[in-house]
């Protein structure tokens, strides 16, 4: 089945500043690499080649830092989104890109440490209108929740106040071109968007199959500024300590470091 990608990357990072230079937040580096990047290496793990950016304000950092793709292998197409309405306005906004091919959506500020190699290959082989990603979480309320029945999904509220489950939605959507109908039927929620809950539920409620994967591994909507940290945090411990550069003898490492070839630390401490 061939597959395309939708990535979003609009929005701007302002609950995340003074510590970025930069305004996209999926720019944001996590463990030296903008988390935009982990995405883009999730899709091309997965076998993603045709990918359509969505971008906004910030269309010309994202244009510099992702230019067209082939760092990844991807193929990149970037489709300005003109307002940030919703994530089912972007995909409306994503149609003349996406045409009849089912795809991929995924946000661009999430980091999922086991990729979505598994996710898309479930997909692949379901005949499912839509294949959603889950994860158990402390605080259900600040996400989209989902109720299943089995791997059947029955319900989904954004935000609840009273979570129906610890189910939380993560940012990466398997969808067949049904969903555009869906999104086009949906009014705005209370914050004004066309939400991509609403217009799942909308699938639901006209008898179309949607079904959850859930993770083990961890993920992050790296929205806040804790949670970047802590994004960080997880990022490292996976990292293999690794010197190939040069190091003085004043300068102390401690931890998981690594200094590629050709850098040269002088009297420092790594920590
Ligand atoms: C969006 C979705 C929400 C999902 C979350 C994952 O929330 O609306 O359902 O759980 O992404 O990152 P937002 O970041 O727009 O508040």
């Amino acid at each position: 089945m061939k597959l395309k990608g939708l990535v979003l990357s609009g929005g701007e990072g302002t609950r995340l500043r003074p510590i970025t230079h930069t305004s996209a937040k999926q720019l944001v580096p996590v463990a030296n690499k903008p988390i935009l990047f982990y995405g883009l290496e999730a899709l091309a793990e997965a076998g993603i080649r045709e990918v359509g950016i969505i971008v906004g304000d910030t269309e010309p950092e994202i244009r510099k830092a992702v230019g067209d793709g082939s760092a990844w292998g991807l193929n990149v197409t970037y489709i300005r989104q003109e307002a940030p309405l919703g994530l089912a306005h972007a995909v409306i906004t994503a149609e003349s890109f996406l045409e009849d091919t089912p795809f991929v959506m995924y946000l661009g500020d999430n980091l999922i440490k086991e990729g979505i190699t598994e996710f898309v290959e479930e997909f692949r082989r379901k005949d499912v209108d839509a294949l959603i990603l889950l994860s158990r979480v402390a605080e259900p309320q600040r996400f989209g929740v989902a109720e299943l029945e089995g791997n059947r999904v029955v319900r989904l509220v954004e935000k609840p106040k009273v979570p129906p489950s610890d189910l939380a939605l993560v940012g990466a959507y398997m969808f067949r071109p049904v969903i555009f109908e869906a999104a086009k039927s949906i009014k705005p929620s209370w914050r004004n968007e066309l939400e991509i809950t609403d217009a799942i539920q909308y699938l639901i409620d006209h008898g179309y199959r949607v079904e959850a994967h859930t993770i083990s591994g961890w993920w992050k909507d790296t929205g806040r500024l804790e949670d970047l940290l802590e994004a960080n945090r997880m990022v490292l411990e996976d990292l293999v300590p690794d010197c190939r550069g040069t190091i003085d003898d004043s300068t102390r490492m401690d931890g998981r470091v690594v200094v590629e070839e050709g850098a040269e630390v002088v009297e420092s401490v790594i920590d």
